[in-house]
């Protein structure tokens, strides 16, 4: 008989290998919920309240998770922060057609701009070239579209708050590079448009001085927070956070009704319950952990030759507090980069798992991204640098590489600039035809194409893809990324796309 999946888990459970990826429990034996799962499986029975209409126990659950992370009106999510900015962004699709996003925003972005058939106004964050990452967005990338649109439309600054829906930022990244949310929201609400902020990877924030401070205090009108990649909370559980009066109470209540589940599940939700408590009590001793298990990693790393980590805040800036820059980084993440070696993000992945059973979280074109939590324990970390002390050694005995022009060009293009040649919704629904990829240039895509993770779109539907982004998307594939929305014919060796039929 075939493995079941749970014999799978049970032996995985059981492995030596060591987790630098969500979820953020870190598959720590914890006495909580989810011990004899079975036993307290239920959903809406009587005395146990309802999520979609809340006035017992899990209002007051609510009620304590808002005053913990300081907001006006916290809600839980069963169906991770993809629930949350769905909501959040068609509540505010009333107020106008546009949408001002981040280009490196998640794929949950687009599908509410998709079904709410919103046009989407791009900021694109510019490169930390050391490290091939993008930078995060500041308030005069911002107001530089503002601008654009103003002009382009010919409105007046002050009514753009009647065609701009909103602005959604993501802060942190997938590497922990953070926004100057503060000052956006402050230009942002100057011309009264809301700020959506994508927090998915940034639950953890405002619970250490050393950390960042939650987008919550920066005063984002929603904050949308995944508890399961960064705290001891289950898969798929996740907070959204609403304040102040620009955004609407009752309509984020009705959205939330549509996007989550009319059966959510108590283990989950009581693991949402059960990570708050964990955060108030626990949360700045077991943050102060991990910092000390940084600070021993980042020392022993300064010994590493070809192998770079990206330094965070702390290690910038020397616990000192500073002014937000494009590259600030937060300090639970790792980004270790195999820049100027010949040398790729998928090969260094491919031999921390294989050889050293450290699963990262995602590989970047050349850099692994590992997710650190509080409940990370110092094994990890000395596991992970003797590995990297290891493959260094053999980097070193590598010949260096001039990094030829092709492959520059594929570090530099994190996103395309593609044309939208139709609209998202008329392209996506649209018929269409598969055609191999190589004679989409100049064609209209019908679905969207991403590198999974991030799950950031590389094509969106209505684009029109040029040669370059053509060949970086084959070239992904080439050296194993996980493309998604592509079709792969293993029996021809051909890879197609799936682009708008002409007649
Ligand atoms: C930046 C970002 N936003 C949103 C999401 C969606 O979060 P969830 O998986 O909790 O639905 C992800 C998932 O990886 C993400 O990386």
């Amino acid at each position: 008989m075939e493995k079941s999946l749970f014999n799978m888990l049970k032996e995985y459970g059981e492995s030596d290998y060591y987790p630098f990826h969500m979820p953020g429990h870190k598959r720590s034996v914890i006495d909580g919920p989810l011990d004899n799962m079975y036993r307290y499986d239920i959903t809406e029975i009587d005395g146990f309240d309802n999520l979609h209409e809340p006035a017992g126990i899990l209002l007051e659950a609510q009620k304590r998770a808002a005053s913990l992370f300081g907001s006006e009106e916290t809600y839980f999510l069963v169906n991770g922060s993809t629930a949350g900015i769905l909501s959040a962004i068609s509540a505010v699709a009333d107020r106008g057609h546009k949408l001002v996003i981040a280009r490196n925003c998640h794929k949950s972005v687009y599908h509410a701009a998709l079904l709410n058939e919103l046009s989407l106004e791009y900021i694109y964050p510019s490169e930390w070239e050391e490290f091939g990452v993008l930078n995060g967005i500041s308030a005069d990338d911002v107001e530089s579209v503002f601008h654009e649109i103003a002009l382009r439309d010919g409105v007046l600054k002050k009514d753009l708050k009647n065609i701009v829906a909103a602005v959604v930022i993501t802060s942190p990244s997938y590497e922990g590079i953070l926004s100057d949310v503060e000052g956006i929201v402050r230009l942002a609400h100057d011309y009264q448009i809301p700020v959506i902020v994508d927090q998915a990877h940034g639950a953890h924030f405002g619970f250490h001085p050393l950390f960042p401070a939650s987008a919550v205090s920066q005063k984002a009108d929603f904050v949308i927070q995944s508890v399961h990649k960064t705290l001891p909370a289950p898969t798929q559980t996740a907070v959204l956070h609403h304040n102040g009066k620009l955004t609407d109470s009752n309509l984020i209540k009705k959205y939330l009704r549509v996007y989550q589940s009319s059966s959510p599940s108590y283990l989950l939700m009581a693991g949402i319950d059960f990570c708050m408590d964990i955060l108030q009590n626990e949360g700045r001793e077991r943050l102060e952990n991990l910092l000390k298990y940084r600070e021993a990693f980042w020392n022993k790393a300064k010994q590493l030759r070809n192998i770079k980590i990206l330094p965070s805040m702390l290690e910038k800036y020397k616990n000192e507090k500073t002014v937000w820059e494009p590259h600030a980084a937060e300090p639970g993440r790792l980004v270790i980069s195999v820049r100027g070696n010949d040398f790729t993000g998928q090969q260094l992945y491919d031999i921390l798992l294989k050889q050293y059973h450290l699963q990262m979280e995602m590989s970047g074109a050349d850099y692994v991204v590992a997710i650190l939590s509080m409940m990370d324990k110092e094994e990890g970390f000395h596991r992970l640098i003797s590995a990297l002390i290891e493959i260094d050694v053999f980097l070193e005995s590598r010949e260096k590489e001039e990094i030829s022009a092709e492959k520059k060009s594929i570090y530099k293009h994190k996103h395309f600039k593609s044309a939208q040649k139709i609209s998202l919704k008329k392209a996506f629904t649209a018929s269409f035809e598969e055609i191999l990829i190589e004679e989409a240039v100049g064609r209209t895509v019908s679905d969207f194409v991403s590198l999974y993770p991030p799950g950031i779109p590389l094509l969106v539907p209505g684009e029109s893809p040029d040669k370059e982004a053509v060949a970086l998307i084959k070239k992904y594939l080439e050296n194993g990324y996980n493309v998604q929305g592509v079709v792969k014919d293993i029996l021809n060796n051909d890879i197609k796309i799936k682009v708008v039929k002409t007649s």
